[in-house]
C-alpha cells in the first residue's frame, strides 16, 4: 500500500466497538441520499427486514467444559483455504463511499486474509482491484446483452488473476430502491461502472419503474444455455450468486457449478423474497454436505456468521457493512470491520464450545418460539 495514501490519514472512530457500529457511523460520513441508496432495498424493503429478522429468530446454546484450545476458523472453499469464513460481497459503485473505492477494499481484504469479490459494476478498473488484492480474489460477473462483451469481461478477469467467477443471476431487472428515490439519490457523474465497454452502459440511472419487462429488460436476461456457454468458456470455477429456491440449487449443482451463493441480493431485487437464512437449511439438505454453499444477506455480527454456518453455509459474504466501514475509515475501516467480525465469531465459537467451523451445526442453535 502506498504510505502517502490518503486512506492512512483516516482514523477509526473511538466509538466503533462492534462491526455493526459502522452502520451508525456511516450515517455521519455518507450523504443522506447515498446512505439511503446503500441501506435500502426494493419495494417496501420487506426482504431487507426479513434478512435481519431471520438471524434474530435463533439463539446460540452456550456449552461448558469443551476444549477449544486448538480452535481456528480456517475454511476450505474448492481449492482455496481461507483463514476465516468472512468474504467481501460484490458491491457496486464503491466510489460513493470513498475516493479510493474498490482499491481500498481490496487492500483491506488482503490485510485481513479475506477474499474480495469484485463487482462488474466496480468504479475502479478490475485489473487495479486485482493488483491491490492478495491472492484471494474472485470476480462477480453480470451477463452483458452481447456475448462478446461478457466474454471480454471474463477474459480480463482471467488475465488479472481472479481465481473464480461469481455469476449473479438474481438481478436481470434493475429495480430502483424507493428509499433512494425518495431521498433524491442520483448517481454522481464520476461514479461510473468503468469496466463496462460502452460509456452509456457505465452510467446508472435510477427510475421509478421499468415500463417494459418481458419484451424489454428480460430480452437480455440470461437463461440456462447462457450459463452452460459461460462455463464452457473458462477453466476457472464458476459460482452462481442469487439462488434461493432449493430446486434451482439442485439443478445448478447438477450443471456443474463450483458452488452457490444463497442470496436475495440483500433485499435489492425481488421484494418479498424470503430471508436468505431461512431458505439455507432446505438448500443444504438437497445439495448434500459436501457441496460449497455461501450465504449473504443481513449479516451484522460474528454471531450472525456462526448462525449461518450452523444452518448450512460454509462461509458468508458481507455487503453493506463493507460500504459503511469504507465510508467511515477507508481501507482501515474495512479491515477493522472484518477483524471485529472475526473476533465476534471466535468469541461465539469459544462460548458455544466449537473449536472449528466443522463443529458448528444446527444443534448449536435454539429457535425462538
Ligand atoms: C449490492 N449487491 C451486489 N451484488 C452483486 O452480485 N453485484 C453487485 O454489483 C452488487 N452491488 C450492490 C451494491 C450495493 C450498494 C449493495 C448494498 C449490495 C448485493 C451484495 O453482493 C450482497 O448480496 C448483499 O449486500 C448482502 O446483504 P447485506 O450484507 O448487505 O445485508
Amino acid at each position: 500500500m502506498p504510505s502517502n495514501s490518503s486512506e492512512f490519514a483516516q482514523r477509526i472512530p473511538a466509538d466503533i466497538r462492534c462491526a455493526q457500529d459502522y452502520e451508525i457511523a456511516a450515517q455521519g460520513t455518507m450523504s443522506e441520499a447515498s446512505y439511503a441508496y446503500v441501506a435500502g432495498g426494493t419495494g417496501q424493503d420487506l426482504s431487507v427486514a426479513a434478512n435481519l429478522a431471520a438471524f434474530a429468530k435463533w439463539s446460540v446454546y452456550p456449552r461448558v467444559l469443551r476444549d477449544v484450545k486448538e480452535g481456528h476458523t480456517r475454511v476450505q472453499l474448492g481449492a482455496q483455504t481461507l483463514a476465516h469464513p468472512i468474504l467481501l460481497a460484490p458491491v457496486a459503485f464503491q466510489k460513493l463511499a470513498h475516493p479510493l473505492a474498490e482499491i481500498a477494499t481490496a487492500h483491506a481484504a488482503q490485510a485481513m486474509e479475506s477474499c474480495i469479490v469484485c463487482s462488474t459494476l466496480a468504479t475502479s478498473p478490475l485489473e487495479e482491484v486485482a493488483a491491490a488484492a492478495g491472492s484471494e480474489k474472485w470476480f462477480q460477473l453480470y451477463f452483458q446483452t452481447k456475448r462478446e462483451d461478457t466474454l471480454q469481461l471474463l477474459r480480463r478477469a482471467e488475465a488479472a488473476g481472479f481465481r473464480a467467477i461469481v455469476v449473479t443471476l438474481d438481478a436481470s431487472i434493475q429495480v430502483a430502491s424507493m428509499r433512494a428515490l425518495k431521498a433524491g439519490f442520483r448517481m454522481p457523474e464520476d461514479c461510473l461502472a468503468v469496466n463496462l465497454p460502452q460509456l452509456e452502459q457505465q452510467k446508472v440511472e435510477l427510475s421509478a419503474g421499468a415500463s417494459r419487462i418481458f419484451q424489454g429488460m428480460m430480452l437480455a436476461a440470461p437463461t440456462w444455455s447462457d450459463l452452460t456457454w459461460l462455463m464452457s468458456q473458462t477453466s476457472l470455477p464458476v459460482w452462481v450468486k442469487g439462488v434461493m429456491h432449493p430446486e434451482d440449487a439442485r439443478a445448478l449443482q447438477a450443471a456443474g457449478v463450483a458452488g452457490i451463493v444463497v442470496s436475495n441480493h440483500g433485499g435489492r431485487s425481488l421484494d418479498g423474497a424470503p430471508a436468505s437464512l431461512s431458505v439455507l437449511p432446505a438448500i443444504r439438505a438437497l445439495v448434500g454436505q459436501d457441496f460449497p454453499l455461501l450465504l449473504d444477506g443481513g449479516i451484522r455480527s460474528g454471531t450472525d456468521v456462526f448462525k449461518a454456518i450452523a444452518l448450512g453455509a460454509n462461509a458468508v459474504l458481507i455487503g453493506r457493512l463493507q460500504m459503511y466501514a469504507l465510508s467511515v475509515a477507508g481501507a482501515l475501516g474495512v479491515a477493522h470491520m472484518i477483524k471485529l467480525l472475526c473476533e465476534e465469531l471466535e468469541i461465539c465459537m469459544a462460548l458455544a464450545g466449537c473449536a472449528t467451523l466443522a463443529d458448528i451445526d444446527a444443534n448449536a442453535l435454539l429457535p425462538h418460539l
